[in-house]
């Protein structure tokens, strides 16, 4: 059989199998021809997130779930919530149910989910409305400026969730797990601050094993089977792309990194 027909066949069978449209979110596949194992990295989410949903910059600029000023509130989310309570945000929630589910489960923690795309972000806030709970806020962000946001030892805990992997060289620095946004949740995380990764990504995953002990983190728990890892999994809430890669057979990794103590000398 040729390549061509054996890819045409897998992408028959994703679209079969998810329930996806083929320009979904499909970016990490791999397959066995049964002549050679193949890994196919596909990167169409572009198209899926650029998907424009009407009206949805309007309606998130209404909701009172979005932060509009976001940068003018740095500093002050406690007051913003009303209370002390800890900060942890997701960053590139996509369309929420991750951090929703926290939120509903946690009402002694105050949640920020930040995504750059309006188009999905407008999914969360379409849930978020039906809820009652006040400890969860929205913002349309690119992650680049979270300390424009966030002011220094603010956030307690970072989640990341099935990260965009930029599988081109030159875009590692665009990776949320490189050492340039590692550098960046550093400033913004309160001493023994966290950071908790998943992914099904294995090259996004060994990247970000390489580069977080760079930017001063210690990975104090990591495993390439959350799924199968008892201990690791305790308390497991799954994201949608968990579901749809763990739902494929993908094994599911997970790490968390903790800031590392600053050590002076006198
Ligand atoms: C692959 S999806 C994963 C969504 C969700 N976390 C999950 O696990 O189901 C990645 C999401 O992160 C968002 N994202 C990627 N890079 C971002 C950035 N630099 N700033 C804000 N959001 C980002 C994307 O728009 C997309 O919705």
């Amino acid at each position: 059989m040729y390549l061509s027909d054996k890819i045409s066949g897998m992408r028959e069978m994703i679209v079969g199998r998810t329930g996806m449209n083929w320009n979904a979110a499909v970016h990490s596949v791999s397959f066995d021809s049964g002549i050679t194992n193949i890994k196919i990295y596909i990167r169409n989410e572009e198209k899926m997130r650029l998907r424009n949903v009407t009206g949805s910059r309007e309606k998130i600029a209404e909701s009172k779930y979005t932060v509009n000023d976001a940068p003018s509130y740095k500093g002050r989310w406690h007051e913003t919530f009303g209370n002390d309570n800890p900060l942890h945000i997701e960053i590139g929630m996509g369309k929420g149910k991750f951090i929703t589910e926290l939120a509903i489960n946690n009402p002694n923690i105050n949640y920020i989910g930040i995504e750059k795309y309006s188009s999905v972000l407008i999914r969360a806030i379409e849930k978020r409305e039906e809820l009652k709970t006040d400890n969860l806020l929205f913002i349309r962000m690119e992650a680049e400026y979270i300390e424009d946001v966030f002011a220094t030892g603010e956030v307690e805990k970072i989640y990341l969730n099935f990260s965009d992997p930029w599988p081109k060289d030159r875009h590692a620095k665009r990776r949320l797990t490189s050492k340039e946004f590692f550098a960046r949740y550093d400033r913004i995380l309160k001493a023994n601050g966290r950071v908790e990764f998943k992914t099904d990504n294995d090259m996004l995953y060994e990247f970000s094993l390489d580069q977080i002990p760079q930017a001063g983190f210690d990975i104090i728990a990591q495993t390439w089977d959350l799924h199968n890892n008892e201990k690791m999994m305790q308390g497991n809430v799954m994201t949608e792309y968990e579901e749809k890669f763990s739902g494929m057979g993908n094994p599911i990794h997970k790490l968390i990194a903790v800031k590392r103590k600053a050590v002076f000398f006198f």
